[in-house]
């Protein structure tokens, strides 16, 4: 594993000409993770995101609110820095090309590339999108003059530039690129952008005079710097250099520079991979070791765009979820290089599927376990069953695969190496059957029931280090339930060893760390979402409606009654308080429940389909005025509702993963 090494990882810098929607989270998130994950493999991480200020967008946006360039950004990249925070981004800089730190870096490279005689002064006479800030020649524009990247309208410029000599350094990228195999990323987008270089470099326009919102070229105040050779420059100017004539030095720019990896858009890696090394290479500093362009989160089909009108605001998601949710499907929904969709059941189930029921369930079954067994108390045990070693086993063979996938950038394999972990560990529990074990703990299977919460802990133990770099709120909240201490020293060597909790860790009961969520409730996130409502459903295999095989069994709608009929039932939302196995009996649990006028004992035949442990804390839907009766010697009050399907599934606590036509009674 890495010891001192050092890892410089950016985003791009986003503009501030719009809200930030669920597609700009994507590639932040994705950076932070793999930010997150390097530390925790001991690199010392350079982690850097920020705003892009300057240019004619951002000018006309400010004009249309009727306020300066700088009152417009310094409102809008407040709203980023909130963003970040709220999604738990880890970056350890925000660099605003406003800055006085990025301004004066950009005039002296400038100026130097000026010197070594690479700018040089013409008319540009050309069409320019303004949208993504580029020029285009007459041949690669679209139809009736559209933008080839975004497709919008561009429109004719035509001014006195500096221009920079691109032309003079295509055969020396080439060589570049041929020495480099690995510089960009994926392979795909390697292959697209030497074509586009084989075709012909044109010389770059690296400065405007029609409009004056960005940096002033040093030594031609009429112009600005072209807000491209501006915003790339954010890179090395963040790391704060020293430039003295042809030298740059200082400790951060001496400690990160050339960067690891910048992570940007599938859309941006032109201007990353072919303007950006030409620039160094004109400046005579070192490249970049690797440009990754990574796809779009697309909804209903199509790149999320305001001008659209398909974005998705983060903040109302965060607000409902979380942001490990958000977070955690981003990142395993898409493989990293290609698109990924979003919808919002999709999005709902994914959540309850793996984070509530296999991660949150699997802590909230092992902690109270432990508590009711135990007295909450952890005794340090040797894997004394095939069904142990076979479970040690797997926990270090997925910290191996984990880690290499994480290296090579397969957030989802990584992610999907953790989870079938977790499945194993709840399938441990099956296996092993604590339950059983305690009934016969004074017959000799108390030091086995030992042994079985200690597995369950310890596979917790680590997996709350390898989740940690991709649901950061989350993970401290498992460690603190097992009644660890020092999460913020945890390393990915620690996952490396088994038997690390010490015998008398007393674990400690919490908050569900993961609630489930049902669809209704989701809907009402904001307006934006709620457009997901009628289009969704149908584009996701997950949000298909469920195909029910079981058509023929369903029995037909009984007769109506009336709504006085109706009114008679009592029906209500009740909370589980306790919640056991009845003695001498298969299928019933007893339950207290909280039905808010008071707490009611009643019994329900759903043994078979939950652990008395899973429902404790649950809400159900409780039948309160059904005359009460007595089974297997207990007086039972009321009835809970729950849905069956008439195969194996049956649900008391939700419904979403139930056939249309299960019944409710
Ligand atoms: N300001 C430039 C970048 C300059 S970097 C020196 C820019 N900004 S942007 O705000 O338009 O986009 C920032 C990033 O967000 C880009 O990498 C872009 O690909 C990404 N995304 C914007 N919409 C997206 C999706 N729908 N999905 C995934 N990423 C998306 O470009």
């Amino acid at each position: 594993m890495a010891e001192n090494k050092r890892f410089y990882i950016t985003t791009p810098i986003y503009y501030p000409s719009a809200k930030l929607h669920i597609g700009h989270t994507y590639c932040t998130t994705v950076a932070d993770t793999i930010a997150r994950y390097k530390r925790l493999a001991g690199y010392t991480v350079r982690f850097l995101t920020g705003s892009d200020e300057h240019g004619q967008k951002i000018q006309r946006a400010a004009e249309e609110r009727g306020i300066t360039p700088i009152e417009y950004t310094n409102e809008i990249v407040a709203t980023f820095q909130n963003l970040w925070k709220r999604l738990n981004i880890s970056n350890d800089d925000f660099i605003r090309t406003t800055d006085a730190r990025h301004e004066r870096v950009v005039q002296a490279l400038f100026q130097r590339a000026y010197d070594n005689g690479d700018i040089y002064k013409a008319e540009y006479e050309g069409w320019y999108c303004t949208p993504c800030e580029s020029f285009w020649t007459e041949q690669k524009l679209g139809d009736n003059h559209t933008c080839p990247d975004c497709g919008r309208p561009v429109e004719l410029v035509k001014e006195e530039s500096y221009f920079f000599k691109m032309n003079k350094y295509a055969d020396r990228w080439l060589q570049f690129i041929e020495e480099h195999p690995d510089f960009i990323q994926p392979e795909s987008r390697r292959n697209e952008m030497i074509q586009f270089v084989k075709q012909g470099l044109e010389d770059l326009c690296v400065s405007r005079t029609s409009f004056d919102w960005g940096i002033q070229v040093p030594f031609d105040k009429k112009h600005v710097v072209y807000v491209w050779f501006d915003a790339l420059v954010n890179y090395i100017s963040a790391l704060e250099p020293t430039i003295d004539g042809d030298t740059l030095t200082g400790d951060l720019y001496h400690t990160f520079w050339p960067a690891d990896l910048h992570l940007v858009g599938k859309e941006i890696v032109r201007f990353h991979t072919i303007i950006w090394p030409i620039m160094l290479m004109s400046l005579g500093l070192p490249l970049p070791k690797q440009v990754f362009g990574h796809g779009w989160l697309i909804v209903d089909g199509t790149k999320m765009s305001k001008s659209l009108g398909n974005v998705i605001d983060p903040i109302p998601l965060i607000d409902t979820y979380g942001s490990d949710a958000l977070r955690y499907f981003l990142l395993s929904e898409i493989q990293l290089g290609n698109d990924g969709n979003f919808t919002l059941p999709n999005f709902v189930q994914r959540i309850n599927s793996d984070l509530a029921n296999d991660l949150g369930n699997l802590l909230n079954r092992t902690v109270a376990m432990i508590e009711k067994y135990h007295h909450g108390i952890l005794t340090k045990c040797d894997s004394t069953s095939e069904f142990d070693t076979d479970l040690v086993a797997l926990a270090m063979q997925t910290v191996t695969d984990y880690e290499q996938h994480m290296e090579h950038m397969e957030l989802n394999k990584a992610l999907k190496a953790v989870w079938t972990f977790i499945s194993r560990t709840n399938k441990y529990i099956d296996e092993t059957t604590p339950w059983i074990l305690a009934k016969h703990s004074h017959d000799g299977d108390e030091e086995r029931l030992q042994a079985v919460m200690y597995h369950l802990a310890e596979a917790l133990r680590i997996i709350a280090i390898l989740v940690s770099p991709i649901i950061p709120s989350g993970a401290p909240r498992i460690w603190e339930q097992l009644g660890l201490t020092g999460f913020d020293k945890i390393t990915l060597q620690d996952a490396t060893t088994w038997g690390q909790i010490p015998t008398g860790t007393k674990v400690m009961k919490g908050e569900p760390i993961y609630p489930r969520f049902d669809i209704p409730e989701m809907i009402e996130v904001s307006s934006d979402i709620e457009k997901e409502k009628g289009t969704v459903v149908t584009n996701t295999e997950e949000g298909k409606p469920v195909e029910d095989s079981t058509v023929e069994t369903i029995p037909p709608i009984k007769e109506l009654i009336s709504y006085d009929d109706f009114e008679k039932l009592d029906l209500r939302v009740a909370k589980v308080l306790t919640c056991e196995k009845v003695k001498k009996s298969k299928k019933l649990l007893k339950f207290t429940l909280d039905v808010g006028v008071e707490e009611r004992t009643v019994v329900s035949g759903i043994s078979n389909y939950y652990e008395p442990e899973e429902l404790i804390g649950k809400k159900v839907i409780y039948l309160a005025n059904l005359s009460p009766r007595k089974l297997m010697g207990i007086e039972s009050y009321g009835m809970i509702l729950s849905a069956s399907d008439f195969s194996e599934h049956l649900e008391v606590t939700a419904i979403q993963d139930m056939a249309p036509g299960s019944l409710v009674k």
